[in-house]
């Protein structure tokens, strides 16, 4: 495996040696580490079935769980899937950005059946990393790319974490230095009658609610909302437990906390971790998975999590917490 630092300033990535290296290998089929806004993942082209196989095996993930294109443009976007007004409407607003998109695939649409898990439909996103887009936009192919991290485990988002995870699976990573966003795109599907929310991530329900002046459905909560395929229970897990809207410290425990609160008992806590001092929402999801991975490689067995507010961003957090949480299957 190779590692490519991108330059700080000149990110004329097109005009660097490593650039057209990690060109040649994406379309040889391996597999690239590439940073995103929201979380590094684990790229590959994705028209190449067997490239596709590599990124089920390579993160030991059960293979019908379909995965997110990414794409340059909007444009670029339209040739793989079929998008409705509504759709082309949050695309203009958001993207790049983190929002996935989930449309019915186009005739055009070259995404592999892997990673569509043979669905009719397709997810895409293009998302605010120029290293992403001028790769896909130079192979002229969308780009697999689920987080780059083991399947259930959290979510890579330094470098470091992802070589943890997956080193002997990679022929490069793109060193970016730690994503701005901390969590993964916010995943809207346009399937059903209603625009339904997928999965809460890095973009505020409340901005697409606004831009498209209704309220999104909600996975699994209606008929008219189907769940998002491979949106398993327990996810992001630590080996740790997890124990959340703690309102006291036990003995022991890694205490997570946000802003300036005073949870009883927290002098006996072990260790304690803080999202944000100032408590904004955005700083919290930016630091959340380093925050879990911190706490579990502490040498506690438990790890209290404070309350976290559900509006804005809150709703990704409470929602990966969640999955941190749940029991293991
Ligand atoms: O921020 C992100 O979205 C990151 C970065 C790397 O871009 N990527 C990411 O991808 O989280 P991934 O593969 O872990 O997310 C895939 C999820 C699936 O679990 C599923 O919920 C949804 O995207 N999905 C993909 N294709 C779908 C489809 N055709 N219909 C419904 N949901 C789909
Ligand atoms: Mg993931």
């Amino acid at each position: 495996m190779e590692r490519w630092t991108l330059p700080k300033e000149n990110q004329q990535l097109e005009a660097c040696e490593t650039f057209e290296q990690v060109c040649t290998a994406l379309i040889d089929g391996k597999l690239v580490a590439v940073p995103t806004e929201t979380v590094y993942g684990l790229a590959a082209d994705a028209t190449n079935g067997e490239a596709c196989a590599r990124i089920y095996e390579a993160k030991g993930r059960p293979s019908f769980n379909p995965l997110i294109s990414h794409v340059e443009s909007l444009e670029a976007a339209e040739k793989h899937g079929v998008f409705c007004d509504a759709a082309r409407m949050l695309a203009e607003a958001f993207w790049p950005g983190p929002l996935t998109i989930v449309v019915p695939k186009a005739a055009s649409c070259t995404v592999s059946d892997l990673a569509t898990a043979g669905l009719d439909s397709v997810a895409l996103r293009v998302p605010d990393a120029p290293v992403m887009q001028k790769l896909a936009e130079r192979i002229g192919r969308p780009l697999a790319a689920p987080s780059a991290n083991l399947s259930g485990k959290i979510s890579g988002t330094t470098a470091d974490d992802v070589i943890a995870d997956l080193e002997r699976s990679l022929a490069f990573i793109i060193d970016n230095g730690p994503t701005t966003i901390g969590v993964e795109s916010t995943i809207v599907s346009f399937l059903g009658p209603r625009p339904t929310l997928l999965r809460p991530g890095g973009l505020e329900r409340e901005k697409i609610e606004a831009l498209l002046g209704q309220s999104l459905a909600t996975a699994g909560t209606d008929d008219s909302a189907p769940r998002a395929p491979g949106m398993l229970t327990s996810h992001y897990a630590p080996s740790s437990g997890v124990r959340l809207n703690a309102v006291e410290v036990k003995e022991g425990e890694t205490l997570i906390t946000l802003g300036d609160t005073y949870t009883a008992g927290q002098e006996n806590a072990r260790s304690i971790i803080n999202l944000s001092e100032s408590g904004c929402l955005r700083e919290a999801a930016a630091n959340l998975f380093t925050a879990l991975r911190k706490a579990d490689a502490g040498e506690s067995s438990m790890i209290a999590v404070v309350p976290v507010p559900v509006e804005g961003l809150g709703e990704a957090i409470n929602d990966r917490l969640a999955r941190a949480a749940a029991p293991r299957g």
